[in-house]
């Protein structure tokens, strides 16, 4: 029995569709490997920031210790490498690979954010401000190498400034300044020590604009994932310690270098094509990448909105929303309330999270039409009520069991049947727990199925963290302690299973048809001591 489903979502392209799949299949051995609150692909920008410390603290002790001088540079780091193996080339080691890490996972984070579309309209704030992030990372990168003052750096520089000359912004070619021995000098290099903190300072202040349009972002990874991460990095080091090719020398033209090709693969392309072409291959993926959180098909459904006589300003929407687009303002309606909820339209996504969230969304409300603190236009709860009750008057057989389900998630319209009643969400923490309440303890149904992303994967980020905590009495709306959990079953799953959905479902009711075929026999035991 098919019940009611928010608005039609547009389907994902089938190729973003396949990516998803695969996306998801990687992430599910990951899974099974490290465990879902471990699992590294799951939390790639929480890893990017711990990258990004190591490489702070590291560079830190690397900058006080080495020399600043165009002669004195080169020597100052074969010391720290070889000499100082045991702590300095450790901590230059530690510099270069995390700084490795950091672009790796970066590039994936990017990746996985488009495959898992969560980078369009009202949410184009995080990709947009990711296009920064990507420049200034390698700009950093690049510039670090430059420092060592070795043939890498030196073909580096002459080839980056080869590269910088075909705009048309110097007069003179800059590439000609390395062209003879002692032709630079230690206020140059000076120039690229302070870059070397300049840019990494702008990358960290562009990381904190990245995030200021999501609430309660994960920039932390858990303990075990830091700590065994840095375990690796940390065997690398000692396995295969970072080196310096030979030291410049402007007389002469650098041959051969080894690149490290996560900061540097570009490079052997302004050989082979030309500077013009790199730059255009640069600037127009930036302009794509740019411009596609606009791209069709759009779908922008209307922001949540506040009913003010509902409201009684408890904060709770404001708490949950994962993108900070509630706040909390002034009253001006003369209810004794100290503060109102106000939605700001061009940061909701129209989740529904916060419908979920509100004390007023209860179905055990005797008026006609149900109206709450904060709702959906496009897809009220007085019709998720409405249609919940025409199903459950539908629904017949010997487990009867309705599932709510998320629009991201499976695709739940192929299990309903005349014992089974679907309803698909636009997040599933839309679902007030007052609801499961409504269900289960009116004796509408046997048992309550919510079937959502998969733990960490959620598409609105918290929600099924958000419905956990309150099925389980940690976050406010709770569900009440009256209402039986062995009859509700969670099924945090990818899109890609459907097939273990529709076992988890017939292993559920199988329980369910188990509970009461016990329960008829504990009655009839009863019955038969009493009589
Ligand atoms: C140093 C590099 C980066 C770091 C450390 C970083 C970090 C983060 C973090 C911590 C989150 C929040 C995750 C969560 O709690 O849900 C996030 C979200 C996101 N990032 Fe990044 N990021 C980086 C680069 C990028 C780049 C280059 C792009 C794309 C161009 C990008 C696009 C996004 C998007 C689309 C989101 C999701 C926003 C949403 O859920 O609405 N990030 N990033
Ligand atoms: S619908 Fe979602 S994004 Fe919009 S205010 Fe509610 S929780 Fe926030
Ligand atoms: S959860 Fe409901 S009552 Fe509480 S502030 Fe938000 S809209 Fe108002």
């Amino acid at each position: 029995m098919n019940g009611s489903a928010s608005p039609p979502q547009p389907h994902p392209h089938p190729l973003r569709r396949a990516a998803q799949n695969g996306l998801m299949q990687v992430e599910g051995w990951f899974d099974s490997a490290f465990g879902p609150k471990l699992n590294p692909l799951t939390q790639l920008g929480a890893l990017g920031y711990f990258y990004f410390w190591i490489v702070a603290a590291t560079g830190i002790y690397l900058y006080i210790v080495f020399e600043t001088s165009i002669n004195g540079v080169y020597d100052s780091i074969e010391y720290l490498t070889v000499e100082q193996w045991y702590l300095g080339g450790i901590m230059r080691s530690l510099h270069r690979y995390a700084s490795d890490a950091l672009v790796i996972t970066m590039m994936l984070h990017l990746l996985r954010e488009f495959v898992l579309d969560r980078y369009r309209s009202v949410r184009w704030f995080s990709w947009f401000s990711g296009i920064p992030i990507l420049w200034l990372a390698f700009a950093s990168g690049i510039n670090g190498y430059w420092l060592v003052w070795d043939q890498l750096a030196q073909y580096i520089a002459v080839a980056t400034f080869e590269w910088m000359d075909w705009l048309p912004l110097f007069g003179e070619p800059i590439a000609n300044n390395f062209l003879t021995r002692g032709s630079l000098g230690d206020r140059f290099f000076s120039l690229l020590v302070f870059l070397h903190i300049a840019l990494p300072l702008f990358l960290l202040f562009a990381m904190w604009i990245h995030l200021l349009r999501i609430s309660r972002p994960r920039v932390n990874p858990p303990l075990a994932l830091a700590a065994g991460t840095f375990a690796m990095l940390f065997l690398l080091a000692l396995y295969k310690p970072a080196l310096s090719h030979p030291p410049a020398d402007l007389g002469m033209v650098v041959e051969r270098v080894s690149l490290d090709w996560f900061y540097l693969g570009f490079y052997p392309l302004i050989e082979i094509w030309s500077a013009g072409w790199v730059w255009l291959l640069l600037v127009g993926t930036s302009t794509v990448l740019s411009i596609l959180p606009w791209a069709p098909p759009f779908k922008r459904s209307s922001p949540a909105v506040v009913d003010a006589a509902n409201c009684n300003g408890c904060t709770r929407c404001f708490e949950d929303c994962p993108y900070g687009a509630v706040v909390m303002g002034p009253r001006d309606d003369g209810r004794p309330f100290p503060s109102i909820a106000l939605v700001s339209a061009d940061l909701c996504t129209a989740c529904g999270i916060c419908v979920g969230s509100c004390p007023a969304s209860t179905p055990f409300r005797t008026s006609t039409q149900l109206v709450t603190g904060i709702d959906l236009p496009q897809f009220t709860l007085d019709k998720l009520r409405k249609d919940v009750d025409q199903a459950l008057a539908r629904l017949k057989g010997e487990s009867k069991v309705v599932i709510f389900g998320c629009d991201h998630g499976n695709d739940i319209g192929k299990l309903a049947s005349p014992d089974v009643a679907v309803f698909s969400l636009p997040c599933i923490a839309m679902l007030p727990p007052a609801f499961m309440d409504y269900v289960l303890t009116r004796g509408h149904a046997d048992g309550i199925m919510l079937a959502g992303c998969r733990e960490n994967e959620c598409f609105h980020r918290l929600g099924v963290e958000w419905t956990e905590l309150r099925i389980g009495g940690k976050r406010d709306p709770y569900l009440r302690d009256r209402v039986p959990r062995d009859r509700i079953a969670t099924a945090w799953l990818a899109p890609s299973e459907p097939g273990e959905l529709a076992g988890r479902l017939k292993a559920f009711r199988d329980n369910l048809m188990a509970m009461k075929i016990s329960a008829a026999k504990d009655g009839e035991k009863e019955h038969s001591h009493v009589s």
